[in-house]
């Protein structure tokens, strides 16, 4: 993706803003979680740009792969391993501005560069994360964080 493409501060926010109400189109009266994920990272990879958007799901101890879009990922991720086992160990989220720099990042693609995990609770448990990468360095920050977790709690688990 060429640079004048990247999501800048100043237009983050707008872009949001005008998701979050579409997202909400896309997820109300329909209780299917899995097809709500589903639509949730295609809104989120084409509505922001980003280069990979997924959830992984907790089961039997593990992170496994569930609805995304993007290239292919790894499938299982453990507790404390990766961005996505940190925030998941952690239970906050995990922003990184630089992969490489990210003792334990567990690489998918080497076109991600930063990345953003949230984890996701229903009655005080974490079911799943939600995994956002970008192909340039610095990407996230606060404003994503507040913005992601507005769209999450639009999804009814
Ligand atoms: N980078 C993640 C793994 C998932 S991929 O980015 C899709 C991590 O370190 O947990």
């Amino acid at each position: 993706m060429a640079d004048d493409l990247k999501i800048t501060a100043s237009n983050k926010e707008e872009k949001y803003r005008e998701l979050l109400p579409q997202i909400e189109a896309l997820v109300k009266g329909e209780s299917d979680v899995i097809a709500n994920l589903a639509n949730v990272c295609a809104a989120l990879k084409y509505g922001m740009n980003f280069f990979w958007v997924g959830f992984y799901l907790v089961e039997e101890n593990e992170l496994v792969l569930g609805p995304f879009q993007g290239p292919v990922a790894c499938t299982r991720i453990q507790k404390g391993k990766g961005v996505c086992g940190t925030a998941w160990s952690k239970g906050e989220t995990v922003i990184v501005e630089d992969v490489d720099k990210f003792p334990g990042h567990i690489s998918c693609s080497s076109l991600s560069k930063s990345e953003i995990v949230i984890p996701i609770y229903n009655n005080g448990e974490i079911i799943s994360v939600l995994d956002v990468d970008s192909d340039h360095y610095s990407s996230f920050d606060k404003t994503d964080e507040l913005w992601l977790k507005k769209i999450l709690e639009l999804i009814l688990y």
